[in-house]
C-alpha cells in the first residue's frame, strides 16, 4: 500500500538532507507538516495524494516553487535561494515557502502538475567511464539515448573531468566534472562519438528561455556544483547540433535498432528513466533491445548501459551502473553511483 502523501514528501525531504541539500530537506519537511495540520499545502497538494510515488510529487512541489524564484516572483522566498544569490537561513524558509504557496495557488496548482523534467549533467560522469569501458576495442560510438529530457547527457564527449588530479577529456569544456570517480578506474581512452540522438515523449529544448527555466527550476537550488554543470552544459547546447525526438523509447529504439550499424559500437544509454515507465513500455524498450541483440556482430556491436535506481530497503534506493553487452548478452554491473552521478565507484574488474 502506499504511503500518506505527507509521509513521502517527509520520506523524500530525508532523502534529500542525506543528498546534500539542507534546502530542500527544509523546504519538504515544513511542506509535509503543513501538510497534514491541513494548511494551504493540503489545498495544494491534496489532489496529488493518489499519484503514483514514482511521479514524485514532493520534487514537483519543489521545482514549482524553484521555479516562481527563477522568475523573481517570490521575492523573500528567493532570499533563501543560493541559485539566485539568496543567502537567509534554510531553517526559516518554511514560513516564506508557505506565504509563496499562499499567493501562488493557483499558478502553482498547475506548476505542480507538470512532470519532473531534470537532465542532470552529472550522470554523464557514469556515461564517460561507461563508454570508455565499452568502447575499448577502439570502435567509434553511436550514442542512443532513451529518456534524453534536454539531450545534454549527449554531450559528454564534450565535457571534461578531473581524475586523481589531472584532467580528461575536453580541457576548455565549459563542464568540468571534479573528481568524480573512484575505485577502479576506467581507461584512459579517448571516446570517439561519431552520432548522438536521443529520445523523450517530452522534450525539453535547452535553447529557449522556457526549456532552460524549467531545466535549471528542478535542480535543487542550493547545489551549486549541479548549477554549474548545468549552465556549462547549456552554453555548449548553443553550438552543438543534437536532435532529441519526441518519441516514447520503445518507438525510438525500434526504428534506431532495425538493422544493425557495422563500423561502430552503438550504445543505448539511459538514467533514471525507468521508473517513469509503464510496465508495458519497459517490457517494449527490453523486447527491442534484446531483439537487436540478436542481430548484433563483433563489427556492429550493441550495448546497453544504465543507471537505475534499486530499491534495498522500505525506503532505500541505490543506483547501480549496469552493462549489457552483444554479441552474447553478458550483463554486469560496473558501479555504484549517486542519484545526480557522482561520487561513481567503479567495481574491480577481473
Ligand atoms: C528524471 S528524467 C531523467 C532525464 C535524463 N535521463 C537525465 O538523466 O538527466 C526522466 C525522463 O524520462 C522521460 N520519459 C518518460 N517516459 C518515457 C518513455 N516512455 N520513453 C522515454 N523517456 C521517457 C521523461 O520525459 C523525463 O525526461
Amino acid at each position: 500500500m502506499t504511503a500518506p502523501l505527507a509521509e513521502r514528501v517527509r520520506e523524500q525531504g530525508a532523502q534529500c538532507a542525506t543528498a546534500g541539500s539542507p534546502l530542500m530537506a527544509a523546504l519538504l519537511s515544513g511542506a509535509a507538516d503543513d501538510l497534514e495540520a491541513g494548511g494551504p499545502t493540503a489545498d495544494l497538494l491534496g489532489p496529488l495524494e493518489q499519484d503514483p510515488p514514482g511521479t514524485v510529487p514532493a520534487l514537483r512541489f519543489a521545482g514549482a516553487l524553484h521555479r516562481l524564484v527563477l522568475e523573481r516572483r517570490a521575492p523573500l522566498l528567493a532570499t533563501h535561494y543560493p541559485s539566485v544569490g539568496g543567502t537567509a537561513p534554510v531553517e526559516r524558509v518554511w514560513p516564506d515557502a508557505r506565504d509563496a504557496v499562499v499567493e501562488h495557488l493557483d499558478l502553482l496548482r498547475e506548476l505542480v502538475r507538470r512532470p519532473v523534467q531534470t537532465n542532470e549533467v552529472g550522470r554523464s560522469a557514469v556515461l564517460l567511464g561507461g563508454l570508455a569501458l565499452l568502447s575499448g576495442d577502439g570502435l567509434p560510438v553511436r550514442l542512443l539515448e532513451v529518456g534524453a529530457s534536454a539531450g545534454l547527457n549527449l554531450l559528454a564527449d564534450r565535457f571534461a573531468l578531473r581524475v586523481d588530479g589531472v584532467v580528461r577529456g575536453s580541457a576548455d569544456s565549459p563542464v568540468l566534472l571534479e573528481e568524480p570517480w573512484q575505485g577502479d578506474l576506467p581507461p584512459e581512452v579517448p571516446v570517439d562519438v561519431v552520432e548522438r540522438r536521443g529520445c523523450d515523449p517530452q522534450p525539453l529544448d535547452p535553447r529557449t528561455t522556457q526549456g532552460r527555466l524549467t531545466l535549471t527550476s528542478y535542480v535543487w537550488a542550493d547545489q551549486r556544483a549541479r548549477l554549474e554543470r548545468l549552465r556549462g552544459a547549456l552554453a555548449l547546447a548553443e553550438q552543438t547540433a543534437f536532435e532529441v525526438d519526441p518519441l516514447p523509447g520503445s518507438a525510438f529504439l525500434a526504428r534506431e535498432l532495425a538493422a544493425p550499424r557495422p563500423g561502430v559500437c552503438t550504445v543505448v544509454w539511459h538514467s533514471v528513466v525507468w521508473q517513469y515507465l509503464s510496465v508495458q513500455e519497459r517490457t517494449a524498450v527490453d523486447d527491442v533491445v534484446a531483439s537487436a541483440g540478436t542481430r548484433a556482430t563483433a563489427e556492429a556491436p550493441l550495448a546497453r548501459l544504465t543507471l537505475e535506481p534499486e530499491r534495498v530497503g522500505d525506503a532505500e534506493f541505490r543506483f547501480r551502473v549496469t552493462a549489457q553487452t552483444w554479441p552474447g548478452g553478458d550483463s554486469r554491473v560496473l558501479a555504484d553511483a549517486e542519484g545526480h552521478g557522482p561520487p561513481v565507484v567503479w567495481r574491480p574488474r577481473g
